[in-house]
């Protein structure tokens, strides 16, 4: 039954009763006696009891949507406020659940534009790097060659520092667009990729190491892409933030997929605030319907966890 009927009802039950008794058999007299105030008080109090339970019952549903509404986060979808109540709650509810289905969807295609944009971006920083950048140091690199040969003795030596630090940037050069454009994924796949990951970040008094087994279930490539990055950023951070001197890559198969863990062994999270970095981590993880979880490693530090769920019979 509808809220408007249901309070309606109550309402009409009560004045119609009200009015019946004093247009048939009750009296009040002036001035009231003790027992006529005493049934009037209490036909009163039991039609407002009534009234305020009917309410309370018919708004229950209201109230808990204005919580759902409150905690709802497009980050975590899924979370539905359970329609119930009266017609009118319960049609409200449902168009507010349609209304977050259609959210979710903008938000996910949004993101996943977004992402794609990004990635499509670094390629072509990368390329313009290792193409233009690149070609300009090396050419450079030759001429300083021919410079150093034809030098007199007083200059070569200065001559050979340009030429290593010439070296130097160039290198440099590859390595950033090699990180900007996973070509190894591409070249290599996804468990190459990842050891050389974990290689490049053994510096500096930090060791990665790694646990990447060959049997894995097959990845559609969005899903290793999701699955470099992640590593890629969790390990930028160890690096940048954590003071760890050991880190982990673990690849490993689950009942329902594959599990990605970076576990370095630094001073924790400490309940510092999403930058963009983790954001990432998350709405790639979205994208793909992984979970992505941070919490604290045991004894110190950071785990990252990412579950991709891989469909089944899809297996390598
Ligand atoms: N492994 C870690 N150990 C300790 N603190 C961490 C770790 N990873 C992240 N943090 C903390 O979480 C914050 C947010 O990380 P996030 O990657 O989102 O942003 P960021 O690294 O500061 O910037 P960027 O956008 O360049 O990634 C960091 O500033 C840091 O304080
Ligand atoms: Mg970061």
């Amino acid at each position: 039954m509808s809220l408007f009927w249901r309070i309606f009802l109550l309402n009409a039950v009560g004045l119609v009763a009200a009015a019946a008794l004093l247009l048939g058999p009750v009296t009040v007299s002036t001035p009231v006696l003790p027992g006529e105030a005493l049934a009037v008080v209490g036909g009163l109090a039991a039609l407002l009891a009534a009234n305020a339970l009917v309410l309370r019952v018919g708004l229950a549903p209201l109230q808990r949507l204005g919580r759902a509404m409150a905690t709802a986060d497009l980050r975590r979808p899924g979370a539905r406020a359970p329609v119930s109540g009266p017609a009118e709650t319960a049609a409200l509810i449902t168009t507010y659940n349609t209304m977050l289905d259609r959210l979710e969807a903008e938000r996910a295609a949004g993101a996943a534009r977004a992402l794609s944009a990004q990635e499509r971006e670094r390629q072509r920083i990368a390329r313009e790097l290792h193409d233009e950048v690149g070609q300009t140091l090396t050419a450079v690199l030759l001429q300083l060659k021919r410079v150093a040969d034809r030098a007199p003795e007083e200059l070569r030596e200065e001559v050979g520092q340009a030429q290593e630090a010439t070296r130097a940037g160039l290198d440099e050069i590859r390595r950033i667009a090699r990180r900007l454009r996973p070509g190894v994924l591409e070249e290599l796949g996804l468990a190459s990729a990842l050891r050389s990951l974990a290689a490049e970040f053994s510096a500096h008094g930090l060791t990665v190491g790694h646990h990447i087994p060959a049997d894995l279930p097959h990845l559609t490539e969005e899903s290793e892409l999701v699955l470099y990055r992640v590593a890629q950023e969790g390990l930028t951070n160890t690096a940048r933030h954590s003071s760890a001197d050991r880190a982990d890559v673990r690849l490993r198969p689950v009942t329902d997929g594959v599990e990605l863990l970076v576990r370095d062994n630094g001073k924790g999270l400490g309940g510092a605030p999403d930058g963009s970095g983790i954001s990432g981590m998350r709405e790639r993880a979205l994208l793909i319907g992984a979970t992505l979880c941070l919490e604290p490693a045991p004894g110190r530090g950071t785990d990252i966890r990412l579950r991709i769920p891989v469909v089944a019979g899809d297996s390598r």
